[in-house]
């Protein structure tokens, strides 16, 4: 992983808040002492698959979609028959996994159908049904 892929991962955690209690945070004003580590709401302004991805997923899982591996092991969305089941991928952003953080609960429905919709049908995965906003509001927690 390089240095500066390192650093957009770190300000993508420090973002979620999910490296609060690992990590000293940059300023005081990044990570508010009160209130939730991870707010619930619409965390990220980017629109449309592709910026959400640039911004928010590649940082762990690169952005060929090709995974990483060094501290920790991100695995590649490129070619990824997981992805198949359109429900896998929103129950991921939802509810986490392991290392991966519930990053669509600072999303909105539709940012989580355009992100999932993205890795579906790009890095040669070929997946034509599309996630619509409603399927997600019916996964949230
Ligand atoms: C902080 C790093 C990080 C970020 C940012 C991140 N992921 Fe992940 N992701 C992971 C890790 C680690 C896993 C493996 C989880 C596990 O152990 O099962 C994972 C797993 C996944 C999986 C399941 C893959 C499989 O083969 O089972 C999908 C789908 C996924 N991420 C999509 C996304 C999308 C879409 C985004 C952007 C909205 C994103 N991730 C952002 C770290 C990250």
């Amino acid at each position: 992983m390089s240095m500066s892929s390192i650093a957009r991962t770190a300000a993508v955690l420090l973002a979620t808040g999910v490296a609060a209690a690992a990590q000293e945070p940059a300023t005081s004003a990044a990570l508010p002492s009160a209130g939730p580590p991870m707010s619930e709401g619409q965390g990220f302004t980017e629109s449309g698959g592709a910026a959400l991805y640039a911004q928010v997923c590649a940082a762990c899982h690169q952005a060929g979609g090709e995974g990483a591996t060094g501290a920790a092991a991100y695995p590649a969305l490129l070619h990824n028959e997981k992805l198949a089941s359109a429900g896998y991928p929103v129950t991921v952003l939802l509810y986490g996994q392991r290392g991966m953080p519930p990053l669509g609960r600072m999303m909105s429905d539709t940012q989580v159908a355009e992100v999932v919709n993205y890795v579906r049908t790009q890095f040669g995965n070929r997946y034509g049904d599309a996630v619509a906003p409603e399927d997600v509001k019916a996964a949230r927690p």
